[in-house]
């Protein structure tokens, strides 16, 4: 599919290609058994064993170089796909501990990738992520270090990882601080979790929810997520291969945006996924039916919710 696409939803660490992994494991002569099966894929059976997965993988990634290099790495394949526009999410967590000078460091690094890729045709920004499960404290570190670090590549925060730990509104000082710095705000939520976890992200003030497909169960929160305008990151591959969904059939994403809710698609964790933009358009191609106008939509209303200015925003249209 070689039209040209707007990815909102794409974690950086776990857009990291297997080998790329490898190659920083030999070099710090790290261990990582289990991490891969014996097709040299990552190995794991369910979320809990994805999250493991990815922490392990993500903990040879270490220092500004490496993050350069990464981002370098996931930018081209950007490209490859006929993606022009990816927001990434990046955690300070794991570059340095949430250490606003480490931080500091990484993210000086990143900007000059990102530069550079701009330059080449493939714009980018960068959303600070809070890891849920690593509590409500850890978080108000990495709410600060996007706080101080606003503007320039850095332009929302979100919070992932395990959805069912806690309520979202836990970290309710988190996305205040984040919104009060200017930074757009998106959570994962309605991935694992029901309506209801979808009403607290809302409740946080997020404008976009990550995947939000559980959001289907309840009619009056379509209604509510359509009044509002809110945005949904669907990821459909990244569902499917969770087994958050048994098939691309079941999929909720065609019966969201016939609601009239602001759908775009994004691929997550490609390599954990074995997906890519190009892939899911095709799947929802063939499974759907979905052609030029329906991709024009999911793509304008990606433009729409982008975290950027707004001359960017029109020039994605
Ligand atoms: N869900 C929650 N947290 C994540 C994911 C996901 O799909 N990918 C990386 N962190
Ligand atoms: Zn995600």
């Amino acid at each position: 599919m070689s039209m040209k696409k707007i990815e909102l939803h794409l974690h950086l660490e776990g857009a990291a290609p297997p080998d790329f992994i490898r190659g920083l494991a030999q070099e710090k002569r790290a261990d990582l058994s289990g991490v891969f099966d014996d097709r040299g894929h990552y190995a794991y059976d369910d979320f809990p064993g994805f999250l493991r997965c990815y922490e392990a993988a993500t903990s040879v990634i270490n220092g500004p170089r490496d993050y350069a290099r990464l981002l370098a790495e996931v930018l081209d394949r950007c490209a490859e796909e006929g993606v022009v526009y990816a927001e990434l999410f990046v955690s300070p967590e794991f570059c340095g501990g949430a250490d606003l000078s480490a931080w500091r460091d990484h993210l000086a690094a990143m900007t000059e990738v990102a530069d550079r890729a701009r330059a080449d045709g493939i714009d980018s920004r960068g959303i600070v992520t809070a890891i849920r499960h690593f509590g409500a404290d850890r978080a108000r570190k990495t709410a600060r270090c996007a706080a101080e670090t606003a503007g320039g590549w850095i332009t929302g925060f979100g919070m992932g990882g395990a959805e069912q730990v806690g309520r979202a509104t836990d970290y309710a000082w988190s996305f205040d601080c984040a919104a009060e710095a200017g930074l757009g705000l998106t959570c994962h939520a309605g991935e694992w979790g029901g309506p209801d976890s979808v009403r607290q992200a809302l409740d946080l003030g997020c404008t976009r929810i990550g995947h939000g497909v559980q959001a289907i169960d309840d009619p009056a929160l379509v209604r509510d997520l359509v009044e509002r305008g809110v945005t949904l990151e669907v990821c459909p591959g990244s569902n499917i291969a969770l087994g958050v969904y048994p098939s691309w059939g079941a999929h909720p994403i065609a019966r969201l945006a016939d609601a009239g809710v602001r759908v775009t698609v994004s691929t997550d964790d490609p390599p954990f996924f074995h997906t890519t933009m190009c892939h899911e358009y095709d799947r929802l191609a063939s499974t759907l039916g979905w052609g030029d106008t329906e991709f024009r939509q999911i793509n304008q209303w990606a433009a729409d919710a982008a975290f950027c200015d707004a001359s960017t925003r029109d020039r994605l249209k």
